[in-house]
């Protein structure tokens, strides 16, 4: 078996490829088009979210067997096509699920109270302590939207803290542990706190959008860990900009391409000058445990697919 891998994994997962015998071509910076042109070799391919994986390359893939996705979000894959080409898609769903409910409940501390804003005020040389009054977590509470693998783990983690923890699903899960199921307009008009852990889908797509935002309480905080466009971000805009939204966390957004003024959410700032949004650079499940899992699930599903048709 030949398998090409196309973006950066944990070294360990071409080590234990190759220790089962499968021959690995690593190019962690290989272009599309070297991709269309070169993945007729290969057997199977491995790669994150950098490398996309349209129409064009599976029509070149004449040997490909299987597709191994390194993390959750199938969206760089043309999943349907590849599938009805016969060729066999996986992911590793939960191996970075507690990576990203981590930060988001970091994120809901942080915007509790303002830790980025405090440390970015203290880089400045300043003392604003009467400005950086915060809030409790505790007693408050937290609807989730998407109670999967992230949302659930996400929900337990904050009961233990002491919130009052509520979600909307399209499921009923065996097992919801401390949370309550509730309608979307319940979430809507009863969080403290908004966290959204749902697959962007046609259904999910601006899921919070202006509608979405006037139904909820006053002085809501907004997470989002799960994907750009589940929020709808000129909707965000505006109801920070009415203070209906007190703040945001953001791991992703609608546009990921670097570019100055980017995501012009950033730019908001409320009286005493802090920032009104906090984020990061999709760095949900980007830990060093999440990562060594991804790496070695990976790794596994390829050599299992390997053993079987051996
Ligand atoms: N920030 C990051 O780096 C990062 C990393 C991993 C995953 N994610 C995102 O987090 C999302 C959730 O991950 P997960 O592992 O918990 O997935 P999961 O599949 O375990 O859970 C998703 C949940 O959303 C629910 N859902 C689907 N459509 C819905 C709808 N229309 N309304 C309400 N609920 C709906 C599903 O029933 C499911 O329970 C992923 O889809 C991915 O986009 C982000």
């Amino acid at each position: 078996m030949k398998v090409l891998v196309c973006d950066q994994v944990a070294p360990v997962t071409i080590q234990m490829m190759e220790e089962a015998g499968i021959e690995v071509d690593n190019r962690p910076d290989i272009t599309a088009e070297e991709l269309v042109r070169d993945i007729a070799a290969y057997d199977g391919m491995v790669v994150r979210s950098r490398t996309k994986v349209p129409r064009e390359v599976i029509d070149a893939a004449d040997n490909l067997k299987i597709i191994v996705r390194g993390g959750v979000g199938l969206d760089n894959i043309d999943v349907a096509y590849a599938q009805s080409k016969g060729i066999s898609v996986r992911n590793t769903p939960k191996a970075s699920s507690n990576s990203v409910a981590e930060l988001a409940l970091g994120y809901m501390l942080a915007l509790a109270r303002r830790i980025p804003q405090a440390c970015a005020s203290m880089t400045a040389g300043e003392w604003k302590k009467k400005q950086l009054k915060g809030t409790e977590i505790a007693g408050k509470t937290l609807g989730l939207i998407g109670f999967g693998n992230i949302g659930s783990l996400l929900g337990r983690k904050a009961a233990a803290l002491g919130m009052d923890v509520i979600f909307y699903d399209v499921i009923t899960p065996e097992d919801p542990g401390p949370a309550r199921q509730v309608s979307l307009e319940q979430v809507l008009q009863e969080s403290d706190y908004l966290s959204l852990h749902v697959p962007k889908v046609p259904a999910t797509t601006h899921m919070l959008n202006a509608e979405a935002f006037a139904q909820m309480k006053d002085g809501v905080f907004i997470i989002n860990c799960a994907r750009g466009g589940v929020v709808d971000e000129d909707a965000l805009y505006d109801a920070l900009l009415s203070g209906k939204v007190a703040g945001a966390a953001l791991d992703v957004y609608e546009d990921e391409k670097v570019q100055p003024g980017n995501p012009r959410l950033f730019s908001l700032q409320d009286k005493d000058g802090f920032c009104r949004v906090i984020g990061s650079p999709h760095v949900g499940a980007s830990t060093v445990e999440g990562q060594a899992r991804v790496g070695l699930e990976v790794a596994e599903i390829m050599i299992d697919d390997y053993r079987e048709n051996a």
